[in-house]
This record gives structure tokens, sequence and C-alpha cells, in this order.
């Protein structure tokens, strides 16, 4: 799924013919002109372009564009993240079960689904597709048709759904949500079928959208059900939620404000690590 063309532009008057960006690129699709020092592309290059834009980024002078990209300075006001700052957002997230029953404003939202364009991709030019429920009225209307088929599919007795969502049925009579989680809002990103890592990238995407969200005051719980739902039981929502043709439902996450407060998080065991000293590799 490699691009198949390659536009370079160098802007002669800024480039320094440091040789920074032939440096920085893998797959050696950049050469320095034998006269200039500038970069051009090596006999090749373009098929071996993975379109990461590194050459762009590492480039002092912002002399060189890929692909019409434009380079983005970073933040002048914002210090980078530290460490213990970075940790405390990681151990305060936590799965959220009670939301407040409001929507997320909408500026708020928009700049964390523009943001996602910062994840990183096993393909830098394979788009992921995210579909956002971002009105509660939607959400509650979903929920409520959600368990009324739910029980008209179980209405006969047991099937694979009730068999999986069985401990959750008694719930229902207690007017909780076993499923969504009393969630106002959910996101679903989607991968273009047989993009390579489509997947993992759609999992990337949601672990950002989770801290991002979190940092916002946001709380989020991953939405395996959902995925299970649709993988076994239900995969008529694929197209329910208007998921595009050609796309395959990646991972999902619901989100809102929480209506939980967490005072402490739990020591967890600290995760067994190897470190081997040789690899024998097999031949
Ligand atoms: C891949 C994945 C899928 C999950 N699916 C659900 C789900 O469908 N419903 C739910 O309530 N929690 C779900 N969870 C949340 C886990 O149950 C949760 O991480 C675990 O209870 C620990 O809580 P914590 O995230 O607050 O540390 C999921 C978590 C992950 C990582």
């Amino acid at each position: 799924m490699y691009l198949d063309s390659l536009s370079l532009c160098v802007d002669a008057g800024k480039c320094t013919a440091c040789g920074a960006c032939v440096m920085e690129c893998v797959n050696h699709v950049l050469e320095q002109n034998p006269e200039t020092g500038r970069p051009q592309v090596a006999n090749g290059g373009e098929a071996r372009c993975i379109h990461c834009a590194h050459c762009m980024m590492a480039c002092p002078a912002g002399a060189l564009s890929i692909d019409n990209l434009k380079q983005e300075a970073f933040s002048a006001d914002v210090p980078p993240a530290n460490y213990k700052s970075v940790l405390e957002l990681v151990k305060r997230r936590r799965s959220v079960r009670h939301y407040l029953q409001k929507n997320v404003e909408r500026a708020v939202l928009d700049e964390l689904l523009t943001d996602m364009r910062y994840t990183p991709t096993g393909v830098n030019f394979g788009k992921l597709h995210f579909t956002v429920i971002d009105d509660i009225e939607v959400m509650n209307k979903f929920r409520y048709d959600f368990y009324s088929a739910f029980r008209k599919r179980t209405a006969g007795g047991s099937n694979l759904l009730t068999e999986a969502l069985a401990w959750s049925e008694a719930f229902f009579e207690h007017d909780d949500d076993p499923v969504f989680r009393t969630a106002p809002h959910l996101i679903v990103a989607s991968h273009a079928n047989g993009a390579f890592c489509g997947h993992d990238d759609c999992v990337i995407a949601l672990s950002y959208f989770e801290l991002l969200a979190n940092a916002h005051g946001l709380g989020t719980v991953w939405f395996g059900r959902l995925m299970t739902i649709f993988a076994r039981f239900m995969p008529e929502l694929v197209e329910a939620l208007k998921i595009p043709d050609g796309y395959k439902p990646g991972y999902a996450m619901l989100f809102g404000y929480p209506d939980t407060n967490f005072h402490s998080c739990v020591e967890r065991a600290i995760p067994e690590v190897d470190r081997p000293k040789e690899i024998i590799v097999p031949e």
C-alpha cells in the first residue's frame, strides 16, 4: 500500500546543503546532489519512500517538503512533558464505568479528534477512520435500541449472545448499563481492509486518545464488549454505525466526564523483565 508517487520540493534559498535530510532517510530515498549538495531523489528512491516525512522534520532550515506537507513548529510556550507529569497521567487514568449525563463540549472533542493526526501509524498514509457518537441523545437511543434488540434476540432462550452477556442480564433489572457503562460518547477507530498494521494503528490511536482525553479531565473505558458484539453477535452493527465500506473496526472506546472519583491507585506488581545477554539466532 505504498504511495506510488513522491513529490519533493527543496527551497534552494533556504537549503544549506547540510545533508541532515539524507542522513535521516532510512530507505536511502534521498541523496545529495554532487554539485549543489542539495537533496534529490536517488535512483529508484521514489518506490522506497515510506512517506514518514522525517527528511522534512530533520531539516534545520525548513527548506524541504514532500507530498506538499507543511512543517509545523513545536509550541514555543509549552515545555516538553516531563516524566513525572506523564507518569502521573498514566497512574491516574482509570477505566471509568460511571459517567455524568452530559455532552463533552464540542470544542474539546474537536481538539481531541484533530490531534489524533499525531498518533503513530505503521503505514504513514494509511488513514484511519473515526466514528464518533458525540451527542448523548444519539447515544441513549443507541443504548436503548441495543438492549431492546438484545432482549428480542435472547427471548428464544440461550444463544451465544446470552451466554457471553449472561451475567450482565441480571444487572438490567437494576437499570444498570453493563455494556455501555452510562457513557455519553463512543469512538470507534477503523482501518482500511487489508491495511498493514491496521488493527495495531487503531489500538495505538485510541491509547493516545485515552491519555489526551484524561488530560482534558475526561474518563474513558476500552470497549472490548463492542468488539465482541461486532465479531460474534451482531456484525450488522458495523454497518448500522456507518463505518465506511472498505473499512474494518479496529477498536472502540467509551468516554465522557466521569461520575466517579478515584482517590488513589493501587500498587501493581512490577512486571517481570528478562534481560538476555546473548541471543542464539535459530538458523
Ligand atoms: C482491550 C481492553 C478491553 C476492555 N473492554 C472493556 C469493556 O468492554 N467493558 C469494561 O467495562 N471494561 C473494559 N476494559 C477495562 C478493563 O476491564 C480494565 O482495564 C480493568 O478492569 C482494570 O481497570 P483500570 O483500567 O482502571 O486499571 C477493557 C480493557 C482493555 C485493555
